[in-house]
């Protein structure tokens, strides 16, 4: 008997993620390739002075690759650390030396801390850090893909914004900022691009729970960093969440999935949520 199989809906297509040594990243990597997608890895997969608490390593970011790998995808993975300019155009260099296009940006790539002060005892540092990682970091992989997407006359841009890119946390100032800032930058990237066919959209999470398979780390971080006791900070995020279940980095990339694909080609400039209902309220 023929078996009816779902056709794979990035078939043909070439995707860089950024942040993709673990987390959401890896989720969105491991989704993209089962779906036949080529991929850019691009992590700074090392210290990030500033930031307390590890970032991804070079051996999580290869273990993504050689995951994406099995499932039938060719990958390029590569160290940059999107607060440099220089870094940033190479790696967009290299994956259009590898593949000759670029037809998907996923802007994951974030950092949650520090935080954990109000906002007149955030250090200058602190502020320009975290705008410089989850703010300018996502313009930059724009502002370095924009020549290459309009070329094409196609592309699409999913950036990772948060529930706190859509209202406030308290001692999260720079975090909310920037993740607001992101949402902006979505919205005028969309009517910027959209005449020259290249679609920009955000997804706001809500927690996402630190799940093993992608060796997740940042909500027990935002706990650490809210003084919410790390051992049951599930159940005080969960509590927060009207369908009473944390999101899971598969959701996220099931929705990253979805706007990188041609399913959504008329669709830019929005700004989704997928927080079990957080922000309904
Ligand atoms: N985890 C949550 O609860 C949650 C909720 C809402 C939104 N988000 C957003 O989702 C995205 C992914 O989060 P996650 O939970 O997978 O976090 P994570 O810390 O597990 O992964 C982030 C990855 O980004 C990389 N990275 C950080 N700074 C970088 C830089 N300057 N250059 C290159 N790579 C860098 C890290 O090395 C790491 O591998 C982030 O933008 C985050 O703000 C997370």
């Amino acid at each position: 008997m023929t078996q009816l199989s779902q056709p794979s809906r990035l078939a043909g297509k070439t995707a860089i993620i950024t942040g993709a040594a673990r987390g959401v990243g890896r989720a969105c990597a491991r989704l993209f390739a089962e779906q036949g997608a080529d991929l850019v890895l691009v992590d700074i997969a090392g210290d990030l002075p500033g930031v307390p608490y590890p970032m991804g390593t070079a051996s999580q970011l290869e273990h993504t690759a050689d995951v994406c790998r099995e499932l039938g995808s060719t990958v390029l993975a590569t160290k940059a650390d999107l607060r440099d300019d220089a870094a940033v155009r190479a790696a967009v260099d290299s994956a259009i030396g590898r593949f000759g296009r670029i037809d998907v940006v996923v802007n994951n790539a974030g950092i949650a801390a520090p935080s954990g002060q109000p906002v007149h005892r955030t250090s200058p540092e602190d502020w320009q850090l975290m705008l410089d990682v989850n703010l300018s970091g996502a313009w930059r992989v724009i502002n370095a893909v924009g020549d290459v997407m309009t070329a094409q006359r196609s592309g699409s841009i999913v950036n990772i914004s948060s529930t706190a890119g859509l209202v406030g946390y308290r001692h999260f100032a720079g975090y909310v900022a920037a993740k607001h800032g992101l949402v902006g930058l979505t919205k005028a990237a969309a009517l910027d691009l959209a005449p020259l066919g290249v679609r920009v959209n955000a997804l706001c999470p809500g927690s996402i729970r630190d799940a093993e398979s992608v060796e997740g780390v940042m909500l027990s971080q935002i706990a650490r960093a809210l003084d919410v006791p790390v051992a049951d900070h599930e159940t005080t995020f969960v509590a927060a969440q009207p369908m009473n279940a944390l999101v899971e980095p598969e959701d996220v990339a099931a929705a990253a999935l979805w706007l990188a694909s041609d399913e959504s080609v008329r669709v830019t400039g929005s700004v989704t949520t997928v927080d079990g209902g957080f922000t309904a309220r």
